[in-house]
């Protein structure tokens, strides 16, 4: 089954804790610690929580009160147990289940870009937040998710681009579409989401009202060149994902 979250929820939420999950530790959520404001007292929403890590991180910037949400029962179960003093529901993105105005700061990682309609997962976030409230979320990015496997001298790689001459027709990958895309893990885990170009996302958050205020397209970060030199170099010069900060 794909974007199984409940059945895959316990292994990740293993790996999340023991570090060993690359693209979080060493570029997504390092990117993301970059990009948080002070959370000094403030109400926190966190979009697509899964098992609740991210919940440490939005404490250590002074979040004063955090909720989770996740469509996932058995996700919002195993955050219940494991950080019982927060609030975790479960619900969906699309149809929010609090009223106007009820968060000051909204903090989604790798999670709005499960959806096929990110505009009505933003509107629902404007309606949510307070007026200048903020968001900051991390989706993935097209360099990496939108290339095409090209074999190039004997090598297979992951490429974007098109043929040189003028009497070549040949593209490969797909930059400025907003598509989905599905990925397999060694596990088994199927994971299907939709990939777009940073100027879709800043045109759709700029629609619904948004000042965008900050973006990063993460880089790979120094603490891996020496656990995993290969995966340090591809993701150094690669960007893997990338992170909007919002204001309402
Ligand atoms: C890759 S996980 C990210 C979890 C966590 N934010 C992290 O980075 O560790 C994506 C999460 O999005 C959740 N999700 C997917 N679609 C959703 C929806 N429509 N509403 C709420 N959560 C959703 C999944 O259940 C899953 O837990």
């Amino acid at each position: 089954m794909i974007n199984d979250y409940d059945k895959f929820a316990k292994e990740r939420q293993l790996e999340l804790k023991k570090g060993i999950k690359k693209p979080h530790r060493f570029i997504e959520k390092p990117m993301m610690n970059e990009l948080l404001p002070d959370l000094t007292g403030k109400k926190v929403l966190m979009l697509g929580c899964g098992t609740g890590e991210e919940s440490l991180m939005l404490k250590e910037h002074g979040a004063q009160e955090i909720v989770g949400i996740d469509l996932s029962k058995e996700s919002i179960r195993l955050a219940k147990e494991s950080y019982p003093y927060y609030e975790f529901i479960v619900g969906d993105m699309h149809n929010l289940p609090f009223d106007n105005d009820t968060f000051d700061f909204v903090y989604s990682s790798l999670a709005i870009h499960y959806s096929e309609t990110p505009e009505i997962v933003y509107k629902e976030i404007y309606r949510i937040l307070k007026t200048n409230g903020e968001v900051l979320f991390s989706v993935g990015h097209p360099l990496r998710w939108a290339c095409e496997e090209i074999e190039v001298d004997g090598v297979k790689c992951r490429g974007i681009g098109h043929g040189i001459s003028s009497s070549s027709d040949k593209v490969f990958g797909n930059y400025n579409s907003f598509k989905k895309h599905d990925h397999y893990f060694k596990n088994g885990e199927i994971l299907s989401f939709y990939v777009g170009s940073p100027s879709f996302y800043y045109k759709l958050l700029k629609k619904v009202g948004f000042t965008i205020e900050d973006f990063s397209e993460g880089i790979c970060t120094e603490e891996a060149k020496n656990i995993d030199y290969n995966y340090w170099k591809k993701y150094h010069e690669i960007p893997e994902f990338m992170a909007y900060l919002a204001r309402k």
